[in-house]
């Protein structure tokens, strides 16, 4: 039996999957880093910690591993998009990784308008200039740090730089790059145009490759310290997202997905790279080649429910936590969340705005209150659909993955709020499968990603909408919907008060 390997470098941790040709997960290795948060909208990683976790996860997963070593053909990754890692001519690295979730570059992104126009920008780069996308971070260390940004010969992103310490090779592959405003989304080339107007040279942007491209081999030393053999192929690998649709099948047209991990997000396959979305939702380059997805992003999504756990009950297993959930009716006895705890993309892209308990009441307990908070996550990710919807497309069915998919009363939950019919996955893995498929892919098992998806991916279970929650739901998003305005100016005056 052969196997692949499958690193997915979230925000949270590293995951690794060790995977059969069957498509079967044998092995599985996580590794938590912590975020660094030095201030309010600030979100900062060291890099070195994703190498050492990534070390340590896959030297334990082969020293676990009872097979032969040199039947592991091939390794890829999926990453958390956008961060911005920067080297120097030596490659090593000039300053923390700032990372997708941080929000101090709202005056870069209208310096980004002001340069090349916002018209401009969504015909080049088919998105907005957002907080956590990539330019605005080298804006602001340009701005911020220009001794840093002087010395900088390089920029990556965060597995591009992992794999950088694996194989020794430096590359970027599209559906990553998209996600920095530099790419041309539908020419696949950096764009000559943004990249002058803000006085970056060609050179700052790496060579640019597939998702499921060869880039290399294991070092010898990276070998040595993990016990992989040296003749174990690396292919390039995709941004989370890009993974996690390919993980959960979405390779056609007419596929959705909700993915919820630290982010969440409402992706939808696109065959055409010529529609008009008018940056109401991310359109990117999908690690298929030459296909794209369009997505809408709740920041906090895990990261909402993670925040409230850890703040209230720390020492508790998630499913301890949750239970009781199950027992609320929808709405929560009346108590609505906002998940705005780091501000806000889809469909307010807003860095100011922060998340709120509505409609506290004296009869409200804990299972209150946590239901409250999934209901919340999940009315967020709700808006995207709503955008995709009032585009002409129809959602009557999604594969629900991450999170979201571990916990039952969320996956109905997810059916009635949606109101559309949830297929949960023998494997809710995605970004880690999807990295895993494509190192398949590359290793030549499969002529095509959709053929390996065949093999892989197994619908579990699905969940139909309960009408008479559906019918609640809708007047309850009516509400969750106001939220926002009205507290929008609360938020700016709260805003002095955030250390
Ligand atoms: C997507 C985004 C997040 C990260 C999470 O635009 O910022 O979903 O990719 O890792």
């Amino acid at each position: 039996m052969k196997y692949v390997i499958g690193v997915d470098l979230g925000t949270s941790a590293v995951k690794i999957l060790l995977v059969n040709q069957n498509g079967e997960v044998c092995q599985e290795v996580s590794k938590s880093y912590p975020l660094i948060i030095e201030k309010s909208g600030y979100s900062e990683q060291n890099p070195e910690e994703w190498v050492e976790k990534t070390t340590a996860g896959l030297a334990e997963l082969i020293q676990q591993f009872d097979g032969d070593v040199n039947d592991i053909e091939g390794i890829s990754f999926s990453g958390q998009m956008h961060g911005l890692v920067l080297l120097d001519q030596n490659n090593q690295v000039l300053r923390n990784a700032i990372l997708w979730n941080d929000t101090r570059t709202t005056k870069q992104c209208q310096q980004i308008y002001d340069v090349v126009g916002r018209e401009r920008l969504l015909e080049v780069t088919k998105n907005p200039a957002l907080e956590g996308f990539t330019l605005p971070k080298i804006l602001w260390v340009k701005e911020n740090e220009p001794e840093v940004i002087e010395r900088a010969s390089v920029f990556l992103l965060p597995k591009d730089y992992l794999r950088y310490r694996i194989t020794g090779n430096i590359h970027m592959e599209y559906s990553d790059a998209a996600g920095t405003l530099l790419l041309n989304v539908a020419k696949r080339e950096w764009s000559n145009e943004v990249l002058e107007a803000f006085d970056l040279s060609g050179g700052f942007c790496p060579p640019l490759v597939e998702s499921h491209a060869f880039v290399g081999s294991v070092s010898a030393e990276f070998a040595q310290e993990t016990g992989l053999s040296e003749a174990v192929k690396v292919f390039a690998g995709g941004a989370d997202n890009a993974c996690g649709a390919i993980g959960s099948g979405i390779l056609s047209e007419g596929k959705t997905l909700c993915s919820i991990g630290t982010s969440g997000v409402v992706l939808s396959y696109e065959e055409r790279n010529d529609l008009d979305f008018e940056g109401k939702v991310h359109y990117f380059n999908h690690s298929e080649e030459n296909t794209y997805y369009t997505m809408g992003v709740t920041l906090a999504a895990g990261y909402s429910l993670s925040w409230f756990k850890d703040t209230f009950a720390k020492e508790e297993a998630f499913d301890d936590f949750l239970a009781g959930v199950e027992e609320v009716t929808a709405g929560s006895n009346g108590l609505l969340f906002t998940p705005y705890i780091v501000g806000e993309r889809t469909p307010h892209a807003d860095s100011t705005i922060r998340g709120c308990f509505i409609g506290a009441d004296a009869a409200h307990e804990r299972k209150h209150f946590a239901r409250a908070v999934l209901e919340g996550i999940t009315f967020s990710l709700n808006e995207s659909i709503e955008i995709f919807r009032s585009s002409g497309k129809t959602i009557d069915s999604i594969i629900s993955i991450g999170g979201g998919a571990k916990n039952e009363t969320w996956l109905q939950m997810q059916a009635d709020i949606f109101n559309v019919k949830i297929e949960r996955l023998t494997s809710e893995q995605g970004p880690g499968m999807g990295a895993a498929m494509l190192a398949a892919y590359g290793c030549g098992w499969y002529p095509s990603l959709q053929e390996c998806a065949e093999v892989f991916i197994q619908t579990d279970k699905t969940y139909e909408p309960i009408p008479e929650n559906v019918e609640a739901y809708k007047k309850l998003f009516k509400i969750y919907q106001q939220v926002y305005t009205q507290t929008k100016e609360l938020n700016e005056q709260l805003r002095e008060f955030r250390k």
